[in-house]
């Protein structure tokens, strides 16, 4: 048994924690160790891809260990944790974000899948009864953008890390889930302290401009968000069936943020929709 891999060098085993979703993620010297799931060689294969297409703000995929670990590059940088400091929510943020999720797309746009891809999804998915909300598929997308996800660097966001979610997906169901984290799209009370008393739609305004969306993206957004938020309420309602990290989460705070979620975009969506589109804000 070895820690081994060709292009990383040794250092000394340093765990890593996000929300204990994935137990076992360790950093070694430069490199991260990650237990190996049915989606992790599709996975890499997506990352090498990225990789070939000139999006370096990702893990580079160097292979699977002595101990059947698959060994990422480390991203250096800081991650956030929820709730998001104050620090991170500024519109320069949103800008970064948005700017490196189109450079992601735009690297993904055009690869094709292994025949016999794996994809990962969270507990239970199986069993949520709602029509599908990112069909049909333009490319492989992130589909995780919260903020144990993306490494800042300087400040702003500068690479994106945990590929676990990706699949084929649209390019606007990856842009409203990072709007879901970072406008956020949440009832006041249920964000970060620092964004309590923003203004949702201009910041979604800022996202969308810096993201490049087209008319027909932007007419679409508000009604999509409410869709994958009502999808986000019954996804982890059956995670927290299914799994006990997730059952924490649930009753930690998940089970009053999500139904106060939908109340709230549909009582504010139509201002959001109203600013994205040009039209005068209500
Ligand atoms: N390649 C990497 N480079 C730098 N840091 C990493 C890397 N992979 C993981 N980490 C760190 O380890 C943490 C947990 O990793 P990861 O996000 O993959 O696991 P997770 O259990 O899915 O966490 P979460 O549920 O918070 O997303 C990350 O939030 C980050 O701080
Ligand atoms: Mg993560």
């Amino acid at each position: 048994m070895t820690d081994e891999v060709p292009g990383a060098r040794a250092g000394t085993t340093e765990p890593l924690e996000g929300d204990g979703v994935t137990a076992g993620i360790v950093r070694v010297g430069d490199t991260v160790r990650r237990p190996v799931r049915p989606f992790s060689a599709t996975v890499r294969a997506y990352l090498a891809h990225l990789h070939d297409a000139g999006f370096a703000a990702a893990p580079v995929p160097l292979g699977v260990d002595g101990q059947g670990r698959e060994v990422l590059s480390y991203v250096p940088g800081d991650v956030p944790r929820e709730p998001l400091p104050a620090e991170a929510t500024g519109e320069a943020v949103l800008v970064a974000l948005a700017g490196l999720i189109r450079r992601l797309h735009d690297a993904a746009q055009g690869w094709e899948p292994p025949p016999d891809a794996v994809w990962g999804g969270l507990p239970g998915a199986h069993t949520v009864d709602l029509p599908p909300v990112d069909e049909p598929a333009e490319l492989v997308g992130h589909r995780d953008y919260c903020p144990g996800n993306v490494v800042f660097r300087d400040g702003l966001p500068s690479a994106l890390i945990d590929f676990d979610l990706a699949r084929p997906t649209t390019r606007l169901y990856d842009v409203v889930n990072a709007l879901y984290w970072w406008a956020p799209l949440l009832d006041p009370r249920d964000r970060p302290p620092a964004l309590a008393e923003a203004h949702i739609p201009r910041r979604v305004a800022v996202f969308a401009d810096a993201y490049g969306l087209t008319g027909g993206q932007r007419a679409e957004l508000v009604p999509l968000a409410a869709r994958v938020i009502h999808r986000f309420h019954l996804g982890a309602r059956a995670a927290a069936r299914h799994d006990p990290v997730f059952r924490r989460m649930w009753e930690r705070g998940v089970r009053d943020r999500m139904p106060r979620a939908q109340a709230w975009i549909a009582v504010r969506g139509p201002s959001i929709a109203a600013r994205i589109s040009g039209r005068t804000v209500l």
